[in-house]
């Protein structure tokens, strides 16, 4: 890797700065200095000239931090536009700034491609929450069910269901499926969403459930809701299908990642509280400058694993990073399983 000038290094350190300048910095509380964009700028600038080197593209999910998201990253999105993107990669590598189940989905998608995970190691509660027994013992006990699994799960859970769902279309698909019985795995409270959302649309199906609940978004309370509203009585409550179905009944808006941003981008209002991760908060404040975001949001201590130091070290050395491998016979399943919701999702 050759020296970089210091010219070079400034220029890149106002151009993070001119990207970051409005969005808070959840590490301090106040928003990205310029201080912080000079001392950030040589890993930018290395990782953005490594990247063409070595035929590789960055993709980085909305909650990572946004010297990823806006500083280095190819494209960004929530879970589906993310799955979509790395399928339709024709280079040689994807780095997915993201965590496990996420990269799995992108080497699934696209086998012939190498996959690494900077942190190499980022879990999350829910694809932790149900394994590939549980779920064959569930398939015995509800022989006449569709089983449908959240995307945030294992390589080997997905293999053993028939669809797969994001929070951008989980109730379209659930109301499309032909089955009367529909066993959702692993987030307990998006499965009490589903049931609520089938019986508004009139809907009538059995939602059996199983697993566990996110750790970020079960946090919030409909008590929490109550003081935003007395304390910003123009403030409009943004939650996401994770949190408690009394949560996302008492907001004006609950939806996927990319659902809260249009949601932003079209309304009239101008102050938001947003029940999720930091990060979508930090897209938001940089597509509306002009809108108020109140502080309520939480990290996902996984998908901060990603940073920019081993996003570098993985570019530094891409023939000898670990890879992201998933066993060909599981592989070949959970591709059907996700294939099954690029089709179903497309057809709305
Ligand atoms: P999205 O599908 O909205 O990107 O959400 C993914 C996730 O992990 C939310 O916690
Ligand atoms: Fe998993 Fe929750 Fe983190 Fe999303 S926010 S990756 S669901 S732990």
């Amino acid at each position: 890797m050759r020296e970089l000038t210091a010219w070079e290094i400034e220029t890149q350190a106002q151009r993070l700065y001119g990207l970051l300048g409005n969005v808070t910095d959840f590490k301090t509380g106040g928003k990205h200095t310029l201080e912080y964009c000079r001392a950030i700028a040589p890993y930018a600038l290395a990782i953005n000239n490594l990247k063409k080197e070595n035929d590789a593209v960055i993709l980085a999910h909305y909650y990572c931090a946004p010297e990823i998201v806006y500083g280095v990253a190819d494209f960004k999105g929530d879970s589906y536009a993310l799955a979509k993107a790395a399928a339709e990669f024709s280079g040689r590598n994807i780095i997915f700034c993201g965590v496990y189940f996420m990269a799995q989905t992108a080497k699934i998608v696209n086998p012939g491609k190498r996959v690494y995970l900077p942190p190499a190691a980022a879990g999350c509660s829910l694809a932790d929450g149900i394994d590939a027994e549980t779920v064959s013992k569930l398939k015995e006990r509800y022989p006449d069910a569709a089983f449908v699994c959240y995307i945030n799960s294992t390589a080997e859970v997905k293999a053993l269901c028939d669809v797969c769902v994001t929070s951008s279309n989980v109730y379209d698909i659930a109301a499309a499926l032909p089955n009367e019985r529909i066993v959702f795995i692993p987030d307990l409270f998006m499965a009490d969403n589903i049931r609520a959302e089938l019986k508004r649309r009139g809907v009538k199906k059995e939602i059996l459930s199983f697993g566990a609940t996110c750790c970020v978004h079960d946090k919030y309370t409909v008590r929490d809701i109550e003081k935003l509203r007395a304390g910003h009585p123009l403030v409009k409550i943004i939650s996401h299908p994770e949190c408690a179905l009394a949560v996302c009944q008492a907001s004006d808006y609950c939806g996927s990642t990319s659902g809260m941003l249009e949601y932003v981008r079209k309304s009239a209002d101008k102050e938001f509280a947003v029940l999720s991760e930091d990060g979508i908060v930090n897209s938001l404040e940089f597509e509306n400058p002009s809108k108020t975001f109140y502080s309520v949001s939480r990290p996902c201590g996984q998908m901060k694993r990603n940073t920019l130091d081993n996003i570098l070290a993985v570019l530094k050395d891409i023939d000898k990073a670990p890879q992201i491998q998933v066993p060909e016979a599981t592989a070949l399943k959970a591709k059907l399983c996700i294939d099954n919701m690029f089709k179903m999702a497309g057809k709305k």
